[in-house]
């Protein structure tokens, strides 16, 4: 990797909130006077009742715990909403780009935002939901599903909110899981000029598991199949909803959403944030890494499916009280200009985005860049997976002009908000570093096999050694598999399953998951899921999947399949089988090859040796490492003559 530094540029070292010596002595004052410093930051949150006591955490299994901000009462949503009526009631809150640049857009103002709101969550309380209860969110990009998280948030419902490309099996897992008995959605999304079917997909998904109600959003107009009792159309029940709604006081701790993730083990987690720790966190880090003052134009490109459009697009953003476009589309339509043609149309100063549009852009060329204006640009953001100096390069040179810093912000939907990143007037930036951490945030490495601590520069699996208030509280349902993902592997310690370099200037550089996750696009999938996908089909006997290289999505998936005894493994099944797993889980699963194998590499108790796979995978042959232990070392020779070409 690039070691090549780029300082602060001047203009921001002397205007930014945070220059290098503030962050020094804020970082400093975060870690030895935690009291103080998070009295002060938590000013930023309107709270109801005060909050008593700052944390109450414990790593240990016997009283393991994890609270912020104790006795402390809220609502995030009025945080967003009602305070900001009186000082920019009339300002943009959500400017929202349709699909199609000739679509008329719309601008809801943080009035227009809160009258949305107020009435929605009338809406939610007419068709029965309470304080606590799950509602499941499936919409597209467009401001009803920022309108109905925020209504859930204001009468103390836990939304869920599942992204619109997963498949009705995947939805339908995530409403049994959180036990919801309504779902949010829409007739049909729209992306890139395609139509996806959300409420057919709802219908699909609630043949498996029945739900009460379903509210439907009527966007594009298209014909839906209707529930009688069961479906509601949107616009009906809030024509009979007022649009004045208190906003209900909830506890520091109270659960604010539900959100699953893929772990390396079975079934996508609900990770679970609450509510005043969650609210301090997102709207300090969004303050400060984006340098964000109000009047500002900003623009987070992530859909609010992921945890990047929770924090990012829907609370961080309003707490701040800023002005942000969402938008519906992809990168690449109407043509690839079409992101840059976003910034010029609104005139956007901060944009953030994940690096593989980044790559899947840089490969059309610069003319598609180079020929709009993007003078408005001042600051560039990354997130979700490691950004190659390439792409760093072409962001900062051919998109920002040299002009905008890149903060390179690493985090987890567990982490509910960004944990190591630059500082845009503080940090001088290396490519692909995401550079030092956030205040309140104590990286560590340890050793992989040892779990021992290691000192100065040095490279490990990468940890972190408190909490900080924006720590996921618990994995719904399941308090123990939380414990046992994070906190078994290295004690004392939470275990990001990523691992890290950290160079001799305490710069920190994520390598990628050591775990069995993997980062496609940006988005996680765990190895299981895809596995048991595979071998729910009628024809598979076994499966195992990897992670592989890949140009644009930077880790693509690589699946070994062993079929049963007789069939044919033919380029038809293949193709079938590539079909089902975007059947079961949705197109972000998509494998990007399939081998057929005849046996997999196992120990000789019968343990997967994946290691060798993700060898082949590589392309990596020429040293497979140990292979001693193998039950059967043919095994390994057979899959490396049929590795397909790829
Ligand atoms: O491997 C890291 C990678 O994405 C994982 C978290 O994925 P998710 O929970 O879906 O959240 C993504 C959005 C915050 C991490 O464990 N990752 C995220 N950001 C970066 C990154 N890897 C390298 N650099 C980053 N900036």
């Amino acid at each position: 990797m690039s070691e090549e530094l780029f300082p602060v540029p001047g203009e921001w070292a002397a205007s930014a909130k945070i220059n290098a010596s503030a962050y020094d002595e804020r970082y400093a004052r975060s870690i030895s006077d935690p009291e103080g410093f998070w009295r002060e930051e938590s000013q930023r949150i309107d709270w109801i009742k005060p909050w008593e006591t700052l944390k109450d955490v414990s790593y240990n299994e016997a009283d393991f715990r994890i609270g912020w901000f104790m006795g402390g009462k809220l609502n995030i949503c009025a945080n967003a909403l009602d305070r900001h009526l009186e000082t920019r009631g009339d300002t943009p809150a959500i400017i929202w780009e349709p699909d199609h640049p000739d679509t008329p857009g719309r601008t809801l103002t943080y009035r227009d935002l809160h009258t949305e709101v107020c009435t929605f969550a009338n809406v939610l309380k007419a068709n029965g939901v309470n304080k606590g209860d799950r509602v499941t969110i499936y919409l597209p990009m467009v401001p009803e599903a920022a309108i109905a998280m925020l209504a859930c948030a204001r009468i103390g419902a836990v939304h869920s909110v599942v992204f619109a490309g997963f498949s009705p099996d995947a939805l339908a897992g995530r409403i049994e899981d959180c036990q919801s008995n309504i779902v949010i959605t829409a007739d049909e999304g729209l992306r890139g000029g395609k139509k996806v079917p959300l409420k057919a997909n709802v219908d699909a998904a609630l043949e498996k598991t029945p739900a009460d109600t379903v509210i439907v959003y009527r966007h594009t107009g298209g014909s839906v199949g209707f529930v009688e009792g069961r479906d509601v159309w949107w616009h009906d029940a809030a024509a009979n909803a007022s649009p004045e709604c208190a906003a209900e006081a909830m506890d520091a701790e109270d659960p604010l959403f539900i959100l699953y993730t893929s772990g390396s083990t079975g079934k996508p987690k609900g990770v679970m944030h609450t509510t005043g720790g969650y609210a301090v966190w997102t709207s300090m880090t969004h303050e400060y890494v984006f340098d964000y003052r109000p009047g500002q134009v900003y623009w987070c490109a992530a859909d609010v499916g992921w945890v990047t459009g929770h924090s990012y697009v829907v609370y961080a953003p309003l707490i701040n009280g800023a002005t942000q476009v969402m938008f519906e589309g992809v990168p690449n339509y109407p043509d690839v200009s079409r992101f840059w043609n976003v910034v010029d149309k609104h005139k956007v100063e901060i944009f953030y985005a994940a690096p593989t549009a980044l790559r899947a852009l840089m490969r059309e060329g610069d003319d598609w860049v180079t020929k709009t204006d993007r003078s408005s640009l001042r600051l560039l953001g990354s997130v979700g997976e490691p950004i190659n100096p390439e792409a760093w390069d072409w962001y900062h040179r051919v998109v920002g002009e040299r002009r905008c810093p890149i903060v390179d912000t690493w985090w987890q939907t567990e982490t509910g908000g960004a944990m190591i990143t630059p500082l845009p007037g503080a940090t001088d930036l290396k490519p692909g570093s995401a550079s030092k951490p956030m205040f309140g945030v104590q990286p560590a490495l340890v050793d992989p096999e040892k779990g021992t601590l290691l000192k100065g520069a040095a490279s490990g699996a990468l940890v972190i050694t408190d909490s900080w208030p924006g720590q996921m509280r618990t994995v719904y349902g399941d308090h123990d598999r939380f414990f046992q993902t994070y906190f078994s592997q290295y004690p004392g310690y939470y275990f990001t399953g990523d691992g890290c370099r950290r160079d001799e200037d305490g710069y920190y550089w994520i390598t990628g998951r050591i775990d069995d996750v993997i980062n496609v696009s940006g988005h996680r999938m765990g190895t299981a899921e895809v596995e048991s996908a595979l071998v729910e089909h009628p024809l598979v006997s076994e499966a195992a999947v990897v992670g592989m290289p890949h140009d644009v999505k930077g880790q693509g998936i690589y699946a070994y399949v062993t079929t049963n005894a007789g069939t044919e493994d033919s380029e038809e099944l293949r193709k079938e089988l590539v079909q089902w797993v975007r059947k079961e889980i949705g197109p972000i699963a998509t494998p990007d090859v399939v081998q057929f194998a005849p046996g997999l590499p196992k120990t000789r108790s019968g343990k997967i040796m994946r290691r060798i796979l993700r060898k082949i995978a590589e392309n990596d042959t020429g040293n497979l490492g140990d292979t001693s232990t193998l039950a059967d070392p043919g095994v390994v020779d057979d899959l490396l003559a049929n590795r397909p070409r790829t």
